[in-house]
This record gives structure tokens, sequence and C-alpha cells, in this order.
């Protein structure tokens, strides 16, 4: 395991299907407090509810703190360099889980922390969003090599782990966006090399939403992208998730977001809150498979409860 988790390439197929297994024992017993003594510092310079509870409560349930800190008071990049951010935070703590704007803080900050850093969301991806869908698809019975996974909407940061994601574990994967909002062409590049299934970009939903398994959107206009919210408004008109593109797709598919939602625009009320909707599933496996990351990565740092460990040998 590596000591952050910034994208979703930070870790291998087989390491995410033994968090699906610790996830399905969290999610059975209390008891396990593998985080006792330790202390997460939490980040957050966009808003955030399902990242930030699931996170705090995440920490909680195992046994450790969490302490968040709004970046108003911080000033990441701004009144202090995430270099010093991190190294000061590495003889407080034992866990960042950082939201940012810019991924570069979190590379920055991952690079000199000895603790490990987690990627709670950035421009240009949200793997933590990715492995909890993961599991939820496989919660539906839908988790076989070669899942047709359809993606439709915006090519943001949530499509990029999506990408990410084809290239460390065997899923179809077709992204449909209006020309212009494509992923991250490098992302795409890197990930197209490791795929199993060559990972299809597609500027028509109807067509790519065809015998999927899972039909997936998100927002229009990310956080920080709101004033182009009404350009693109038109130029994703074509691209709303409604139950004429669901019945493009397989009779038993689901559909999926990450929240929060906009209805009546990248997706139709009838669709979201439909039968076919897993969206709180979806929220509450970020629970599960937070806390499975956070049990994996507590012993992969250098924080104060490691150090504290060390002192104690010594006496
Ligand atoms: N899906 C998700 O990350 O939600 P929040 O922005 O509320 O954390
Ligand atoms: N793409 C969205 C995801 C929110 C969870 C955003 O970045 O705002």
């Amino acid at each position: 395991m590596n000591k952050d988790f910034l994208s979703i390439l930070d870790i291998t197929g087989s390491e995410l299907e033994e968090m699906f297994s610790l996830a399905d024992e969290l999610k059975l017993s209390r008891h396990f407090r593998p985080l006792e003594g330790m202390t997460a510092a939490l980040i957050f310079q966009k808003p955030s509810l399902r990242t930030r509870a699931s996170f705090e409560i995440g920490v909680a349930q195992l046994g450790g703190q969490s302490v968040h800190l709004a970046d108003e008071g911080i000033g990441l990049g701004v009144r202090e360099t995430p270099e010093d951010v991190a190294r000061l935070l590495s003889r407080y703590a034992d866990l960042i889980v950082a939201r940012v704007f810019g991924h570069e803080l979190l590379e920055q900050m991952a690079a000199h922390a000895t603790i490990p850093v987690v990627n709670a969301l950035s421009d240009r991806s949200h793997p933590c969003q990715i492995i909890a869908d993961m599991y939820t698809i496989r919660q539906h019975g839908l988790l076989a090599p070669g899942v047709r996974v359809c993606y439709v909407g915006d090519g943001n940061n949530v499509a990029n782990s999506w990408i990410e994601m084809a290239a460390i574990w065997p899923i179809r994967l077709t992204v449909a966006t209006p020309e212009g909002y494509e992923p991250d062409a490098e992302i795409l590049a890197a990930a197209q090399r490791q795929a199993a299934f060559p990972i299809v970009l597609s500027h028509h939903p109807a067509s790519a939403a065809r015998n999927a398994d899972v039909i997936y959107t998100d927002v229009w206009a990310s956080m920080g992208q709101e004033q182009e919210s009404a350009t693109r408004k038109k130029d994703f008109a074509q691209f709303q998730v409604n139950r004429g593109l669901m019945a493009q797709a397989s009779g038993s598919a689901i559909f999926m977001h990450c929240l929060p939602a906009h209805r009546g625009e990248e997706v139709e009320a009838e669709v979201i809150d439909g039968a076919r909707s897993v969206i709180f599933d979806q929220a509450e496996n970020r629970l599960h498979m937070q806390k499975a990351l956070l049990t994996r990565l507590a012993h992969c740092g250098q924080g104060t409860q490691a150090l504290r460990h060390e002192q104690l040998a010594l006496l």
C-alpha cells in the first residue's frame, strides 16, 4: 500500500478487493479500533457534506479523533506553503485528509508529510468517491469483470477517477461529454495503456448508454465553476440522464450520482428518485470504504502515534 491516497492509481485492483472485504467486516462490527490514539487532520478548501461527515464519523468509529481545519484559517498555499503545513501536521497528527482546488497542493503535502495524505477531492480527481462507488456496484451484484459503466456529463474530477479506475480494475467504461468538456487527456492516455478494455469517449449519450449496467452522472458545474453555470446548462442540455436515456441501458441497470445533485438539470427527478437509483447506498458506502482505506493507511506513516510507540519502546 502506498503511503498516500491521492489517486486511484495509488492502489492496485487486488488492494481494492481487499478493501471491499475489510469494508464488509467493518460494516458488521463496531469493535475494531485500529485508529485508537490517532488523530486525523481534515482540511477543506471547498464545501462538503458526505466527505467531511463520513471521514469524521469513520475516524471516530475506528477509535481515533479528527480535527477540522477550515482553510480560511490555514490559508493553504497562501498564508503558508503546503510543504510547511505538511511538516507541521506530521508533528501533531497521524493522517491528513484534504479537499483542495489545485491537485498539486496534495502532491506537495504528500511529498513533505511523514504521515499519509488522502485526497478528499481536488479539481483533478475524487478517488474516495469512486472506490466507494465500486463497492456499491458490487453490493448490487453487478461487479463482474467487463461490467459496463457509462458516465454521462462533464469530464470532471469524478470522470477522471472513473478513467483511472478502468486502469486498475476491468470495467468497460464509456464517457459521454459535450465537445469541449472531455476528461483530462493525460489521465486518459495513461489509463488507456493499462486498461483491460479500451476506454471509449463519446459525444452521443444515447449510444454510449446502450446496454450499460451502470449509468452515472455528476453536476454540470463543479465547485469553483459556479459562474459558468448558465453556459454549461446550454452546452449540456442534451446530456441529461432521463427516463429516455435509462431506457437505452440494460434492463437491470442502476443509476448512480455522487451527490449533491440538481434535479431537472443533469438528472430528471423521476430517475434519481426512482427504483433504479442507488444514490444513498453510494453515500453510505463512502463511510464503509473510507474506514477500510483509513485502516489500511493508519500504519503507513510516521505520525505522532508511531513516534510515541518508538519512544515507549526506548523506556
Ligand atoms: N460526493 C461528495 O463528495 O459529496 P460532498 O461534496 O458533500 O463531500
Ligand atoms: N464534480 C463535483 C463533485 C462533487 C462531489 C465537484 O467537484 O463539485
